[in-house]
């Protein structure tokens, strides 16, 4: 998680039984590589102490005694200039109110008016409070001043009342953290489209034929594209994991499906990234009805399912009228092998007509499918080549998305 790596991050705690929350966040941040500073407000104290943030974050945290305590000069400033970010989490409807018309009654809210970094804010309230005309006139007014919203969901309260209100999930505030961190990076305005996990080809209403990609690596990819500022699109073949934060999820099950969303997506988009394994085979006949026992063993005849990459070719070659609107100004593949790496992932990288391929060796126990780590060579068109070390498949997706975005600087 490069993004947090020593990122100054001001925690901004209020007075919601959601505050619990925030202590796991705060450990989240800090787990990340973050520098994270909590200001608690008085009324988060009586839900948390600052021991609890103290206690995860090794850092100091601030209450409204060291506002009046005279130990630090100008703490208010000094801790909103040095920030990165300033996350108010959780955030009740009082100081979003005081937020919205500049009011500064304690270290927290001070800190926001004086603060000059981008501000997130992650709302919790009892039901009714949020969609109440006042808050949400607040909200807006923060909204167009460029505040940013993390939530909040629907769901059930402490009240155990159920509505819109809900503080959002550490780990997917975490994911709007790093969406706010990221804008304004390398891919900045750039349409970023990723293939990720296993296209599943049916055999009958209840059977499919896939393979054993756990979209590990193309979900990484996503986030790291998103972590540098990309407007993210993320084809999924099924896969158990959760999307990143600020992507947008195309879902589909076949390789023929993936096929229709990546020409279609990769419309106008900047760079194409093929990290799904998808198919090369499928059955020629899908049974209308699921195929029984008595009926004996079934002799599946398979035919070639689409290549997506090779479709995605011949629109970059400009076959037809109109279809050079569709090419992706850079396409980047992924070649799992098990025997000659180099000489077959650069047979693809020249077949694909590729900008970069991502060769991947699948028979070392510690790369390739299922696991978290990677260990892989990159091919380019002008004949570069360089390996990196076995690494973590989301360091190995900051690795290639940063390659990308050299590619689309120099061509
Ligand atoms: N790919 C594709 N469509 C397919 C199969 C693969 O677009 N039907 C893409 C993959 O997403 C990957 C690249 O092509 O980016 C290479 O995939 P790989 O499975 O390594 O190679 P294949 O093309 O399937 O060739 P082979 O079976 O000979 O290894």
């Amino acid at each position: 998680m490069s993004i947090l790596t020593s990122k100054h991050i001001l925690l901004a705690v209020t007075g919601s039984i959601a505050a619990y929350k925030a202590a796991d966040l705060a450990s989240k941040l800090t787990q990340a590589g973050a520098l994270v500073d909590v200001i608690l407000t008085p009324a988060a104290e009586k839900f948390v102490t600052p021991l609890t943030f103290q206690s995860v974050t090794g850092r100091k945290a601030f209450t409204d005694a060291d506002l009046w305590g005279g130990e630090a000069h100008v703490l208010h400033v000094g801790l909103g200039q040095g920030a990165d970010l300033l996350v108010v989490a959780p955030a009740t409807a009082n100081t979003l109110a005081k937020m919205a018309h500049g009011l500064a009654d304690n270290l927290a809210t001070i800190t926001a008016l004086a603060a000059r970094c981008p501000i997130l804010v992650a709302p919790a309230m009892d039901v009714g409070m949020f969609e109440h005309p006042a808050t949400q006139e607040n909200v807006r007014i923060l909204c167009g001043r460029g505040v940013y919203f993390a939530g909040p969901d629907e769901g059930r309260m402490a009240s155990g009342l159920v509505g819109r209100g809900r503080f959002v999930e550490p780990a997917e505030l975490l994911g709007h953290i790093r969406l706010t961190l990221g804008f304004g990076g390398k891919l900045a305005g750039k349409k970023i489209v990723v293939t990720a996990g296993g296209t599943q080809e049916p055999l009958d209403p209840v059977r499919v034929l896939t393979n054993r990609s756990s979209g590990k690596q193309g979900y990484a990819l996503a986030q790291a594209a998103l972590d540098a500022g990309g407007t993210v699109v993320l084809v999924a073949a099924p896969t158990a994991l959760t999307p990143p934060v600020g992507a947008r999820v195309v879902a589909v099950r076949t390789a023929e499906e993936m096929k229709e969303a990546v020409l279609a997506e990769s419309a106008g988009a900047e760079a194409l990234v093929m990290a799904a394994a998808v198919a090369d085979f499928r059955p020629k006949q899908v049974a209308g009805n699921k195929l029984k026992k008595r009926d004996g063993i079934p002799q599946i005849e398979l035919e070639a399912a689409p290549d997506v990459l090779l479709a995605v070719a011949s629109t970059r070659l400009g076959a037809g009228a109109g279809m050079r609107s569709r090419k992706p100004r850079i396409v980047i593949g992924f070649a799992a092998e098990s025997r000659d790496l180099i000489g077959n992932a650069e047979s693809k990288l020249q077949s694909k007509n590729l900008d970069m391929i991502v060769a991947n060796d699948i028979s070392a126990p510690d790369a390739g499918f299922g696991v978290d780590t990677n260990r892989v060579t990159l091919l380019f068109a002008d004949g570069r080549k360089i390996s990196l070390p076995l690494m973590g498949k989301d360091e190995a997706a900051e690795a290639v998305i940063e390659h990308l975005a050299a590619l689309l600087e120099t061509q």
